[in-house]
């Protein structure tokens, strides 16, 4: 796992009151990274996380003042799943935002993952690697320290933009994963993390861990909001 280098940005730590305060400054910082995007290359590729944490700054943004046609849309992991499965992350986000807001249908590009992980990964890498470096990757982290489907102990070939994951320890047990290295090409990265289940994780972090969430960064500036629970 790659340790941040002496000249990479610090990691900023935002510690909010609650889980409401954290998806508001996260759906404000999201516009004001789709502003600064359209403003300067007149479009905004933006890489959804999954997980339950984002869902209220993706409500959030379904009245905002920006131009959908100018986003593009990626995720950065998905779940081994019919394409109609609820747990999915794709639909996820179509139920709290893309559903109800115009991005072009096709600027929202899926993981297909109910074609499973290996196929899904290779169909998805050009994808990846037409779109980097990304506007602003979307994180979440679970307690044991992951991140997209990137889980502690698991290794993948170091020359994957996108790795097809099994026997991941949060069901489902396929998915299909982003690399740490294609999460880190972005110009800005964005980790939201609620709830004091993730305060182990984040003390590990903080202390110097090799978690797999600690090796997303780069030269891309982290942000990472979390709420007082998380940080106790
Ligand atoms: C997934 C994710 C995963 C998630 C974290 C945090 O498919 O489950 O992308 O990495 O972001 O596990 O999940 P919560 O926000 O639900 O705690």
């Amino acid at each position: 796992m790659k340790n941040r280098q002496i000249e990479d940005p610090p990691t900023r730590w935002h510690v909010l009151d609650n889980p409401d305060a954290v998806a508001a400054q996260a759906a404000r910082r999201i516009l004001q990274a789709a502003s600064r995007a359209i403003t300067e290359r007149g479009l905004f590729s933006i890489v959804l996380a999954g997980g339950r944490t984002p869902q209220a700054a993706y409500r959030l943004l379904v009245d905002a003042g920006t131009d959908w046609s100018c986003w593009e849309v990626y995720f950065g992991d998905e779940r081994c799943l019919p394409a109609d499965d609820a747990e999915r992350n794709s639909l996820m986000a179509a139920r709290a935002l893309l559903d109800s807001v115009a991005v072009p249908a096709a600027n929202i590009h899926p993981i297909p993952a109910e074609w499973g992980a290996e196929a899904a990964a290779r169909d998805y890498e050009p994808v990846v690697r037409a779109a980097l470096p990304f506007d602003l990757v979307l994180l979440g982290m679970g307690e044991d320290g992951h991140t997209a489907s990137l889980f502690p102990g698991q290794q993948h070939p170091a020359d994957q933009l996108v790795h097809a994951v099994h026997n991941a320890p949060k069901p489902p047990q396929d998915r299909v994963s982003l690399s740490a290295g294609a999460l880190s090409d972005a110009r800005e990265v964005l980790i939201l993390v609620t709830g004091a289940g993730k305060q182990t994780a984040i003390q590990g972090w903080r202390g110097g861990e090799q978690l797999p969430i600690a090796a997303i960064g780069g030269s891309a500036q982290v942000d990472v909001l979390l709420d007082k629970a998380a940080q106790a």
